[in-house]
């Protein structure tokens, strides 16, 4: 092909590709548009809410740990020294028995601490990781509100990553809060099963049943804040209710 012939191709097919890209480019109509608007704010809405989640963690994390070294240590101390006064030859009985009394109101502002830091960060998942932290959620459960609690999950299907742990062992606390809270049960349980790629999570409760009306409650931040962990690590969640009681079904991709 002579020279210029093939200029005039090249041109020709330059020509087409950007005709086809301003016909790929055409302006969205108004419904198209809004409906890109709506994506585009819902995804950055996700990206905050997890970025927001994560740093309340962190925070809660840290409140947990300073509460715990600082206000407990010295705690801890004050009742040492306590046990030294009373052992005091001096003392008259007046004397021991206030002391009793403050040690023993001692003991339960150290209880209270460790429920308080535990509930901002469960130290049973460092300790133990998800499985020994959702045995102690259970056990604490049943002990606080003498309702039944079962487990059924295996300890080496549960070794998962600190952002995984973190969202179950959160989204099992506020379900059983939930439980104590509004069910009347008698019995609830808790069921983690492992699939290739999947977690599978369901709460059961035998108590009233949750309502559709319950569900819409605009100042409840509970099922609100348990989907948006589901969500966010691209779960799948479904709350029902019926006579017989509630359950909470959950879907998690795990990362392979
Ligand atoms: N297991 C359950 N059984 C029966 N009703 C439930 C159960 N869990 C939740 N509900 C109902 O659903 C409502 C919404 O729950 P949600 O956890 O969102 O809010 P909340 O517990 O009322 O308040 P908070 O924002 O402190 O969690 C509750 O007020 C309650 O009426
Ligand atoms: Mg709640």
């Amino acid at each position: 092909m002579p020279k210029p012939s093939r200029l005039l191709l090249a041109g020709l097919v330059l020509l087409a590709g950007r005709l086809a890209w301003r016909l790929d480019e055409r302006p969205l109509t108004p419904a198209e548009q809004r409906e890109a608007d709506a994506r585009a704010r819902m995804a950055g809405r996700r990206a905050t809410d997890y970025a927001l989640e994560n740093i309340r963690e962190e925070e809660r994390a840290y409140i947990a740990r300073e509460l715990h070294d600082d206000l407990g240590q010295l705690l801890a101390t004050l009742r040492v020294d306590m046990s030294l006064l009373m052992q005091q030859p001096a003392a008259n009985q007046a004397t021991r028995d206030l002391l009793a009394g403050m040690d023993q109101r001692l003991l339960s502002a150290i209880t209270s601490l460790r429920r308080i830091a535990s509930n901002l960060r469960p130290h049973a998942l460092d300790e133990g990781g998800l499985y020994f932290a959702l045995q102690s959620l259970r056990h604490d459960f049943e002990e606080r509100h003498g309702v039944a609690c079962e487990l059924d999950a295996r300890e080496n299907e549960l070794i998962l990553n600190d952002r995984y742990s973190t969202a179950i062992f959160r989204i099992v606390q506020e379900s059983l809060t939930n439980i104590a809270r509004h069910a009347h049960a008698r019995h609830v349980r808790i069921a983690l099963y492992r699939h290739p790629g999947l977690l599978h999570i369901t709460i059961d409760d035998d108590g009233r049943g949750i309502a559709q009306s319950d569900m819409e409650k605009p100042s409840s931040f509970g099922l609100l804040g348990m989907r948006e962990r589901v969500w966010a690590i691209r779960g799948d969640i479904a709350i029902t209710g019926s006579p017989r009681g509630t359950r909470i079904e959950i879907h998690l991709p795990l990362p392979e």
